[in-house]
């Protein structure tokens, strides 16, 4: 599909997804589109956040294993693929032990964001001039189908920042399902998830004092007034979030706190909103570690190892297609 086709596409599944999730009840909005290029920059800095742990143990976790992790993948060619690739700090951490090893690899990192890819390519390629970058702008399905169209070397699969956790439980299977389809057997995926734990800890990581973790789940909403053509009156509208340890996930909501009605030119559509009914922005699952260990049997992974950071808040597992 070429460029345009390809914003076509995601520019009327977001109109879609948007009315779907407004029409239903309990109303939710698409988790994925809140990470355009604004709500990437509003992430970056909620990885410099005090109360957010997550991006510090991942950190720890790169630094203290990347030379451990390296020699496990060995001397072969390989892909070095990343999906939901962010700003690349903590795979540079990785890049770097690889390049010093000399192994023999390209760099394929995979992100939704336009603005984070061409970020990448400007920030990786000044820190190591002889690194291959070949980034895609794309979401993760299409990422996978360039995994399979590429499977001509090893794959390593990263997959990090528990970016899996914020899948709702039907697409993380489905997703899980493609992933395992479109690797062959010894490819490897390295993959992050945020580990239960204290329970006030995990609510501050996603409700944080100085309200960026707000910003960016309204972001969405002026998102959907921008390109939809709505009229949310985003002012009156406010953040809330919980961790739900039944669920095993921490739960985000915007609301708004008067009545509402709004209009989606998009749609041709108007939604009521009541004061403080919750629209359910996104999910973070949190796992213990033989919940990840029970992943990887289910999707046809050996466990090669867990690389934790030093207070063991998270993990990031080693998987090995069979
Ligand atoms: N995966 C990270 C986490 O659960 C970051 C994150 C939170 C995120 N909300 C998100 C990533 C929404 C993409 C979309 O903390």
């Amino acid at each position: 599909m070429n460029k345009a086709a390809t914003k076509e596409k995601y520019d009327l599944q977001f109109a879609s997804e948007v009315d779907k999730g407004l029409s239903e009840h309990p109303k939710h909005l698409p988790t994925r589109f809140i990470y355009d290029d604004e709500g990437s920059r509003l992430f970056e800095e909620i990885m410099r956040l005090p109360e957010y742990y997550l991006t510090r143990a991942e950190q720890e976790i790169m630094n203290t294993y990347s030379g451990e992790i390296a020699s496990i993948i060995g001397n072969e060619k390989f892909n070095l693929i990343e999906l939901g690739a962010g700003n690349g700090e903590k795979t540079a951490t990785l890049i770097k032990q690889l390049l010093e090893e000399k192994k023999t690899f390209r760099y394929v990192p995979i992100d939704i964001s336009e603005g984070a890819i061409a970020a990448l390519h400007h920030e990786l390629g000044r820190q190591f001039g002889n690194l291959k970058i070949e980034g895609i702008n794309s979401d993760y399905f299409e990422g996978l189908r360039w995994i399979k169209d590429h499977s001509g070397r090893r794959n390593v699969v990263l997959f990090l920042g528990s970016n899996i956790g914020n899948f709702q439980l039907d697409h993380q299977h489905l997703f899980m399902k493609k992933l395992s389809q479109c690797l062959k057997p010894d490819d490897y995926l390295l993959i992050g998830f945020d580990l239960i734990k204290d329970y006030e800890l995990i609510r501050r990581a996603y409700f944080d004092g100085a309200g960026v973790t707000a910003r960016f789940n309204l972001n969405l909403i002026h998102r959907i007034n921008r390109e939809l053509g709505a009229n949310f009156n985003v002012e009156e509208m406010g953040y809330y979030s919980a961790y739900n340890p039944y669920k095993k996930r921490n739960e985000a909501y915007v609301y708004s706190k008067c009545d509402q009605e709004v209009e989606i030119k998009a749609n041709n559509k108007s939604y009521k909103l009541e004061a403080f009914e919750p629209i359910n922005t996104e999910y973070s699952y949190k796992y213990s570690i033989a919940d990840t260990d029970r992943l990887a049997a289910e999707y046809g992974f050996d466990v090669k190892g867990h690389f934790l950071d030093s207070e063991s808040l998270f993990t990031d597992a080693l998987w090995l297609r069979k």
